[in-house]
């Protein structure tokens, strides 16, 4: 295998040096291609262009794997928790038990945010958008904790504050939009379970920790925990290539998600399954307007730029909200038009000859219906889940070496040189 790429241009020939994975992708690295040939490359959407190298999550668009530091995502939703696989994202390797009671003890330790914090909630608009809430009040905790995040110790504080407060901060904004009183994370409780608990515990009904509802959650974060360079995860790398603190960086990446082509896509489904039993399960209507060129809707939950074939985390989810839903004895009529959906869609050349599959997004609505969480909050629990992925990310570059300030180069199309023109001669 040739371990370089000829680019000939203007009748010279350049060798560029060819980079391969470990699971056989390969790239041409182009970090010398200005300097050599004067041209760079172009790649709207970045489809076409790797941003860095990194040894955290592999995905196979064509076969439909993912895979965590190694791990298949199938065996960590069956056999793990996700506080144990944030710590595999983050650290690299699965903890050995001790290790595992003592990051538990870190997250329960940092798990209270300060009093002061609860003041802001009460400026934002009570129909503020939880994520909007999220990102503001992550890039606040900096305030807070205003140590510098420059030896290992001080990062690992900060990362352990981020993955226990920024959940306290999700349930609390929760209990504040609704007016009802903040219920505060408990150090007997696990991760998922003191979670659930802040959200629906109230003085007035205690909430039943329910063993089915806890394991869904660590299932639903563990599939949401990290997912090579995304949208998101680039903003978190590129904002932090500045050497803006982590909180900041974390803040981009949940204002990243949000947009309903990424992350906020799981409420989207949820919208327009809701749209569809509206109109008596009219599902043909839909399927026509996701293929028309003219109409610029899509299917939500359908899609994906790496997968082209059924996303693996959509089948776990799909899986999870039979179970769920029948253990609970929930009957979501929901579920049944996403089921329908996705099976006309399956069969319908459109959506085959472009490898339009149900990714994450598309089932995961119904399981966090079942578990209570308001739709406004489904992008909030997926940016929860992402935490660990976006700080190994972030960990993963800031310990590079050649860690450089991202800063892409672009093609103008612009006017040409041109003169100034006084305003009373225009
Ligand atoms: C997430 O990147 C990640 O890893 C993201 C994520 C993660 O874990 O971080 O997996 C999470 O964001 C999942 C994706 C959630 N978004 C949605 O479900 C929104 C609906 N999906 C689409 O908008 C779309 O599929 C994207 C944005 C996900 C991917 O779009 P691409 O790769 O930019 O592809 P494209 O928009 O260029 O579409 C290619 C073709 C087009 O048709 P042609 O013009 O070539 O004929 O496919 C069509 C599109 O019109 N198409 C769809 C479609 N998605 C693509 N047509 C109808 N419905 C859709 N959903």
């Amino acid at each position: 295998m040739d371990n370089y790429a000829k680019i000939t241009y203007e009748g010279k020939t350049y060798k560029l040096p060819v980079v391969k994975g470990s699971e056989g992708e390969k790239a041409i690295d182009i970090s010398t291609l200005r300097q050599k040939t004067g041209l760079i490359t172009l790649d709207p959407g970045f489809a076409n262009t790797g941003s860095c190298i990194s040894s955290i999550t592999f995905m196979s668009g064509e076969k439909g794997i993912l895979r965590y530091r190694g791990i298949p995502v199938e065996e960590l939703a069956r056999h793990s928790t996700f506080t144990e696989t944030a710590y595999l994202l983050i650290n690299g390797v699965l903890p050995t038990r001790n290790e595992l009671n003592r990051f538990s003890v870190l997250l329960n330790d940092n798990s209270l945010v300060h009093e002061d914090m609860q003041i802001f909630y009460q400026n934002f608009p009570r129909a503020s958008h939880p994520m909007g809430i999220l990102s503001s009040m992550v890039n606040a905790l900096r305030s807070f904790y205003p140590e510098l995040q420059t030896v290992e110790e001080e990062i690992n504080k900060t990362v352990t504050r981020l993955l226990s407060k920024t959940r306290t901060l999700a349930a609390m904004s929760y209990k504040i939009s609704r007016g009802h009183k903040v219920i505060y994370p408990r150090t007997d409780l696990p991760y998922c379970a003191n979670f659930l608990n802040m959200m629906f515990d109230s003085p007035v009904k205690p909430y039943r920790i329910n063993r089915d509802m806890v394991k869904a959650l660590n299932v639903f974060w563990i599939l949401h925990a990290d997912h090579e360079q995304n949208c998101s995860t680039s903003a978190v790398r590129v904002v932090g290539s500045g050497r803006v603190n982590l909180y900041a960086a974390i803040s981009a990446g949940i204002a990243a998600l949000w947009g309903p082509l990424h992350g906020g896509a799981n409420q989207a489904v949820i919208e327009m399954l809701s749209d569809i039993a509206k109109n008596g399960g009219d599902i043909d209507t839909v399927i026509k307007k996701a293929k028309d060129k003219n109409d610029p809707f899509r299917l939500m939950g359908f899609g994906h730029r790496v997968y082209k074939t059924y996303d693996p985390r959509a089948k776990i989810m799909k899986k999870m909200c039979d179970k769920v839903l029948k253990k609970l004895k929930i009957n979501d009529p929901l579920l049944d038009i996403a089921k329908k959906l996705e099976e006309i869609a399956l069969n319908d050349n459109y959506f085959i000859d472009h490898n339009l599959y149900p990714n994450v997004d598309f089932y995961s609505g119904i399981l966090l219906r079942a578990m209570g969480i308001p739709t406004k909050m489904f992008t909030v629990m997926f940016a929860i889940g992402r935490l660990p992925g976006w700080i190994a990310q972030w960990k993963e570059s800031a310990d590079d070496p050649k860690w450089r300030l991202s800063r892409p180069r672009q093609i103008y199309t612009g006017p040409t040189k041109t003169k100034y023109i006084p305003i009373d001669e225009r």
